[in-house]
């Protein structure tokens, strides 16, 4: 972005403030040099990631893969369900969340300290239904021979690229500390990895943050920390770079359900963008191109609704 001091100043006083309050050129210098001082990779996929008036790609590109059978048959096959792990079920959530929406709205906030408390089975079950669950399949117009998933966030397209893992860091009635996979049509968890892996992954998880920040997390009190992986490949085989968009969008879906859901059972969550990218996604087993950690929280009981 090639942005000089008295192009922001401009942009600055046209939008926000058209006669008071000027600021100095020299302090906008500072905030420019820091802020737009690289070549600015951001800025560079935003802009060609772009579908513009007089551009057809994107429209082909969507109409080639919905009439390309193989599209589907690959998206149908290649999905990490982890058939081949132990399976963990769960019992039947919760018939219906005792909180209403208003109320986990208005009351969610980001919560970093922690009561404690363990996660039951049915807590999991219904935060993870919720959240998550897959209850019926739907056919988007135009693409009658494809039924979809319909689960409680939108996907671009019905793709849903996004995947759901987290560990359990404090666990009761049944359930073990340990590395999960939700497989959301299904309503069953594959369990990936044992304990002491989970005590391993907080360490580095935690190494990054400063436990004298005032904005540090209690993660000897959390119990729930998901990790939100996407298959880019899912959505870029559909929509191009474009899709890597749709995918981090999908993620900010998904953790919001979770946190509101987890608001109405009595717990609460912080959302993570501060983690260690290449550790976790070795923690989780999964390559971090065609599969990489897009977004994480760390979750816990806070004694609130419920
Ligand atoms: C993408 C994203 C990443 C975030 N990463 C962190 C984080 O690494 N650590 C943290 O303590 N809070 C993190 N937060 C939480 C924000 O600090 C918090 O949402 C914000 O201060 C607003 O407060 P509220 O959530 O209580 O409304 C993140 C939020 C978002 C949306």
């Amino acid at each position: 972005m090639d942005v000089d001091s008295s192009s922001l100043h401009a942009l600055r006083s046209q939008l926000y403030n058209p006669v008071d309050t000027p600021i100095a050129h020299e302090e906008l210098d500072l905030f420019r040099k820091k802020e737009f001082g690289d070549a600015d990779v951001a800025e560079l996929f935003h802009e060609n990631t772009k579908i513009t008036l007089n551009d057809a790609r994107f429209a082909r590109r969507v109409h080639k893969f919905n009439n390309d059978e193989t599209s589907w048959t690959v998206l149908e096959h290649f999905r990490p369900d982890y058939e081949n792990r132990e399976p963990v079920e769960l019992p039947d959530p919760a018939e219906s969340l005792s909180t209403d929406l208003s109320t986990a709205l208005s009351q969610r906030e980001s919560v970093r300290v922690f009561e404690g408390g363990e996660l039951s089975r049915q807590q999991l079950s219904t935060l993870l239904w919720y959240s998550s669950g897959t209850p019926r399949t739907q056919v988007l117009s135009g693409e009658a021979d494809h039924p979809v998933e319909r689960r409680p966030y939108p996907s671009g397209g019905g793709l849903y690229p996004v995947e759901l893992y987290f560990a359990l860091t404090s666990a009761g009635e049944g359930l073990s500390e340990g590395l999960y996979y939700y497989v959301p049509g299904e309503h069953e968890l594959r369990r990936l990895r044992r304990p002491a892996s989970a005590g391993d992954f907080l360490e580095e998880l935690t190494g990054l943050l400063d436990p004298h920040d005032e904005t540090a997390i209690d993660f000897e009190g959390a119990n729930f920390v998901p990790m939100l992986t996407a298959a880019f490949w899912r959505s870029k085989a559909k929509y191009g770079p474009r899709g890597y968009r749709f995918v981090l969008q999908e993620s900010g879906h998904l953790l919001q359900n979770l946190l509101l859901v987890a608001e109405a059972l009595g717990m609460g969550g912080v959302p993570l963008g501060a983690y260690r990218e290449d550790e976790i996604n070795e923690f989780l087993g999964v390559d971090g191109v065609n599969e990489a950690l897009v977004y994480a929280g760390v979750f816990g009981t806070t004694g609130g609704n419920a």
